[in-house]
C-alpha cells in the first residue's frame, strides 16, 4: 500500500492508483471533463490538475493520470491551481457556449467564455472519450482523431462513411457535450442518410460518422430497438447464438 496526503489528509491506496482515484476514495471533489471511470486516462483537457509536493519541489500534474506514490503531498485547491482551471474552463465555454456541462462548469468558477475566441461550429472539446469508448468498450476503433491543435476532431477514417461502426450509440453515451448527434426513425418514415441517400425507417442515424443502419425489430412486441450491426457484432463478440437478440429489453423480462 502506498501513503500519502491529500489536503492534508493522509490516504492509504494500492498501488496503481490515480491520484484522482485517491482523491476521490477520500470524497474530495476534483473537476474533470476528458476522464472516465470506464476508460484509459488520457489526460487531455488538465481540468484536474493538482499539485504535487515531493523533497521540497512543487509540480503540477493532471490528477488522472499521474500515479500516487509513496510520501507525496498532494494539493487540489490552491489560488494557481484555481487559475489554470478558470482559464481552460473559460476558453472552453468561448468555444462551445451551448454546452450545459461547460455551463455548469462556468458557474461553478464564476467565469464566462472569453470572448477573444469565437464558438466552434460544433460542440466537440476533443476530450476522446468518444474515440476511447470505442475501442476499449465496444472494441471496434471506427473512429479517431483527425487534426491537431484546435482543429483536432475525431472522425471516421478520411471523413467518409464509417466502415466498421455498428450504430450502438456509445460515443453519444460518453460525450461530455452533446457532440455527437444520433437519432432513431420510426417505421415507414423516410429520411435522408448523411451520406446523401434516403433511407426508410425504422433507422438510426448518427450524422458524425456519416452512418445510418436498419434497426431491428423485436419478434414479440414489433418495436424497432437496436441496430442489427450491433447485434451481430454482440453474437460474435460474446459468442451468442443468432436467435438470442429475438427480442428487445422489454419483452425478454
Ligand atoms: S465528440 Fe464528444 S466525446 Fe468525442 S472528442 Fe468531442 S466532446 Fe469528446
Ligand atoms: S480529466 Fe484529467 S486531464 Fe482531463
Amino acid at each position: 500500500m502506498l501513503n500519502l496526503t491529500i489536503d492534508g489528509i493522509p490516504v492509504q491506496v494500492p498501488e496503481g492508483t490515480t491520484l484522482l482515484e485517491a482523491a476521490r476514495q477520500c470524497g474530495i471533489w476534483i473537476p474533470t471533463l476528458c476522464h472516465h471511470e470506464s476508460l484509459t486516462p488520457y489526460g487531455g483537457c488538465r481540468l484536474c490538475v493538482v499539485e504535487v509536493r515531493e523533497r521540497k519541489v512543487t509540480h503540477i500534474v493532471a490528477s488522472c493520470t499521474a500515479g500516487a506514490r509513496n510520501g507525496l503531498e498532494v494539493v487540489t485547491c490552491s489560488d494557481t491551481l484555481l487559475s489554470i482551471r478558470k482559464g481552460i474552463v473559460s476558453l472552453l465555454l468561448a468555444e462551445v457556449p451551448q454546452s450545459p456541462v461547460l455551463q455548469e462548469l462556468g458557474a461553478a468558477f464564476g467565469v464566462t467564455g472569453d470572448t477573444r475566441y469565437t464558438p466552434r461550429n460544433d460542440s466537440c472539446i476533443a476530450c476522446g472519450r468518444c474515440i476511447r469508448a470505442c475501442r476499449e468498450i465496444v472494441g471496434v476503433s471506427a473512429i479517431d482523431f483527425a487534426y491537431r491543435g484546435y482543429k483536432k476532431v475525431p472522425a471516421p477514417p478520411f471523413f467518409e462513411r464509417s466502415e466498421s461502426c455498428i450504430g450502438c450509440g456509445t460515443c453519444v453515451a460518453v460525450c461530455p457535450t452533446g457532440a455527437i448527434t444520433m437519432h432513431d426513425i420510426q417505421a415507414g418514415i423516410y429520411s435522408r442518410a448523411p451520406d446523401g441517400s434516403i433511407i426508410e425507417g425504422p433507422a438510426r442515424i448518427i450524422d458524425n460518422w456519416k452512418v445510418s443502419f436498419p434497426l431491428k425489430t423485436c419478434s414479440r412486441c414489433g418495436e424497432p430497438f437496436v441496430p442489427q450491426a450491433v447485434l451481430d457484432h454482440c453474437a460474435i463478440y460474446a459468442k451468442l447464438p443468432a436467435d438470442f437478440f429475438e427480442l428487445c429489453r422489454e419483452c425478454r423480462q
